[in-house]
């Protein structure tokens, strides 16, 4: 019912040439593996040049931002029309390092997913709680309050083409990976909440990826539970080896 996505996350690396060679590679390695579906986000430039090298393979590709206004003077910013006429399909909003270093706030990333949306673009909408707050018990509130606001006044015709990713940010980059348990009860609070404002029916088909350190290693538990589909992979999504390990794995999994 949820067709399941592995999704790398290249942040702010790879220039043109490595970027092109990691894609290729990445699309070979990829070839076969129809459990699931497979993206990469690589920077702005290079997203035209990555989504011709994967155009056709079903690799789909993703910005790893976009703008809340359709255009305008916004000087170094890029819009949502930007990226769709490069080819790319998605984009990751309100990611916790766009919230930790760029002021990105549950509004800002509420009026992206807005105009993502219009703009025929899928959201990947990123939520997490940090250290502190899972330390002092509050990751279910602040996930939860993470993902109403990111779906405010979105109606359920329109929600049923977002992607959710649960990001626990002390899991980011780290190498501490949130053991398959803590995301699974995160994953499924997220799924209940969904019924709550939307309908079962929703919350049966919309996606939920976990992301924070997934790699070769871990991710077949971590993709085996319940209400995880898939995962937003940053680090292990740099290396053509280690990403199409996982691609493999998930493929297994979901067989
Ligand atoms: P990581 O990053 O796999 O390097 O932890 C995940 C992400 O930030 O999307």
């Amino acid at each position: 019912m949820r067709k399941p996505m592995i999704a790398g996350n290249w942040k702010m690396n790879k220039t043109l040439t490595e970027a092109v060679e990691l894609a290729s590679l990445v699309k070979r390695g990829a070839y076969g593996a129809e459990n699931v579906e497979i993206m990469v986000a690589p920077p702005f430039v290079v997203l035209a040049d990555v989504s011709e090298v994967l155009a056709g393979s079903g690799v789909i590709t993703s910005a790893q931002n976009c703008h809340w206004e359709k255009e305008g003077a916004y000087t170094g910013e890029v819009s949502a029309d930007m990226i769709k006429s490069v080819g790319a399909t998605h984009v990751i909003i309100g990611h916790s390092e766009r919230r930790k270093y760029f002021a990105e706030t549950d509004d800002t990333v509420r009026r992206k997913v807005h105009l993502a949306l219009a703009s025929g673009l899928v959201p990947v909408v990123c939520v997490g709680e940090t250290l502190e707050e899972r330390e002092a018990e509050k990751t279910l509130e602040v996930v939860s309050s993470q993902v109403k606001g990111a779906l405010s006044g979105i109606e359920e015709e329109n929600a049923s083409g977002i992607v959710l990713a649960y990001e626990p940010v002390w899991a980011i980059g780290t190498g501490k990976t949130a053991s398959p348990e803590q995301a699974q009860e995160v994953h499924a609070m997220i799924r209940k909440l969904l019924s709550e404002l939307y309908s079962s029916q929703l919350a049966g088909s919309m996606r939920i990826l976990y992301g924070g350190s997934m790699n070769p290693g871990n991710c077949e538990a971590l993709l085996s539970e319940e209400d995880i589909d898939g995962g937003l992979i940053g680090g292990a999504s740099l290396k053509a080896e280690s990403f199409v390990d996982i691609i493999k794995k998930a493929h297994k999994v979901y067989s």
